[in-house]
């Protein structure tokens, strides 16, 4: 995919961030409302899809492999899909980007047609683990042949009929356990997963709405999820809630910076999401639901949210599959708090877009933050609410959310702190500098 080039930007301190904002649609839902309108049969429409590179890409695949789609005036996306068993065999390799949900949802999809499609990405991607949904689609039949230690690009030649199977998940991975569902939609018999720990759950819910036959039981071993192959989708119309993992960075925001009161609209708050919401009130963070309503039958709020001085905690180990995404987040807040938080029992952060512990350590400690290493997360030792020291200049690695989170610990520094490479923004939040702005921060492009 044609990415933007690298661009360097500086935060410059803020007085106090006032407004409200809305924040582009969930990335999650978004992917997975492409995915399953494109082997719908018929039209469906998708209202608040996020329009992030990362969300583009899946787009360009379904196209890719048969669907049309199209996007009105209105910014409704329009979908038809080729039905369960209809995707077609694209005519170049499938370009993923830097998104690591388009590949392994989009190789569990291929891996129960009669297809051969090859997956590239950019560096991150290319480096990111693919050994765990490669395990349960050979199971299924399918033939992949990676590139050493199980990475991009890699060829997926799909087996159809596919071998339904029973899998239990070895990491708590909502990637792993869609792509597992995915390649079931097209299999004979019954699929099924079983989860010791539970993850985000829009594959679930989404698959129910289009018509698969799908349920979920609660075993001795954890959740099963059961769907029955050879399913037929009915086209849907489906609103996509803001993303709260893009809220995240504006919570933590107007919590640090003295004076803010923000109000952040039509944010999704799914219990599989909503961890770092619990985690900043145990912390002492002041988060008001304004407005609770459902969305895309998802159930979403507006969120007040005002300054406060936190207090270090230890975080919940079992809240970490809700908050995976947020730690990056998390650890700027904690650079703010009173005393000591720990953040452990994260050991995933180590294979997201970069690895989070490591990139995150290495910023907020040039930037003054004390902070120690663990295999599965990070010990920091806040200013008690002062501002942190700031003044370097930060690697964001190709990964979003390091960017994001840096952006935000940039506002309450006493200098301003430099992000190397900002354009990653762009996978999951191309509106975010002008958020930014409308809530009176300043940034300054290199
Ligand atoms: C996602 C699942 C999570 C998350 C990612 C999006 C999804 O990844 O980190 O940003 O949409 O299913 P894992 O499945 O690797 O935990």
């Amino acid at each position: 995919m044609a990415h933007p080039l690298p661009r360097s930007v500086t935060i410059h301190p803020a007085a106090r961030l006032q407004g409200r904002i809305r924040v582009p649609g969930d990335k999650s839902i978004s992917h997975r409302a492409l995915m399953l309108s494109a082997i719908a049969i018929g039209e469906s429409r998708i209202e608040g899809l996020l329009e992030g590179e990362d969300v583009l890409a899946t787009a360009a695949a379904m196209r890719a492999m048969g669907a049309t789609i199209s996007r009105g005036d209105d910014a409704i996306w329009r979908v038809h899909g080729v039905g369960v068993g209809g995707l077609l065999q694209p005519a170049t390799a499938l370009d993923m980007g830097n998104s690591g949900t388009s590949t392994r949802l989009l190789m569990g999809l291929v891996a129960s047609h009669p297809i051969t499609v090859t997956f590239t990405g950019d560096a991150s991607l290319s480096g990111r683990p693919m050994n765990r949904v490669i395990a349960p689609l050979g199971l299924m039949g399918a033939d992949i042949t990676a590139s050493p230690g199980g990475r991009l690009p890699l060829m997926v030649r799909g087996l159809c009929p596919a071998i339904p199977i029973t899998y239990t998940l070895p990491v708590a991975s909502a990637q792993v356990k869609s792509a597992v569902l995915l390649a079931g939609l097209n299999a004979p018999g019954i699929t099924r997963v079983v989860e010791p720990v539970a993850t985000r759950d829009h594959s679930e819910r989404m698959l129910a709405g289009f018509g698969a036959q799908l349920t979920v039981e609660q075993s001795e071993t954890g959740r099963v999820i059961s769907i029955e192959g050879e399913a037929n989708l009915k086209p849907q119309s489906i609103t996509v809630p803001g993303d709260p993992s893009s809220a995240a960075f504006w919570m933590v925001a107007a919590t640090i910076v003295p004076g803010s009161d923000v109000v952040i609209e039509n944010v999704g708050l799914n219990a599989t999401r909503a961890g770092l919401v619990t985690a900043l009130r145990l912390m002492g963070a002041d988060i008001e639901e304004q407005d609770a309503r459902t969305v895309g039958g998802e159930p979403v709020a507006d969120l007040r949210v005002r300054h406060a001085t936190l207090r270090g905690i230890d975080v919940p180990h079992d809240l970490a599959p809700s908050m995976i995404d947020e730690y990056p987040a998390l650890f700027v807040a904690a650079s703010f708090a009173q005393g000591r938080t720990i953040a452990r029992g994260a050991d995933e952060l180590r294979v997201k877009e970069s690895d989070r512990i490591a990139v995150m350590l290495a910023a907020l400690t040039a930037n003054g933050v004390s902070c120690e290493e663990h295999e599965d997360g990070l010990t920091i030792t806040g200013t008690g609410g002062e501002p942190i020291a700031g003044g370097a200049t930060i690697a964001s690695n190709l990964d979003h959310r390091i960017a994001m989170s840096m952006v935000v610990a940039g506002l309450h520094a006493q200098k301003a702190i430099t992000i190397d490479d900002a354009s990653p923004i762009a996978t999951s939040f191309p509106n975010f500098f002008d958020l930014l702005q409308t809530l009176g921060g300043d940034a300054t492009w290199g």
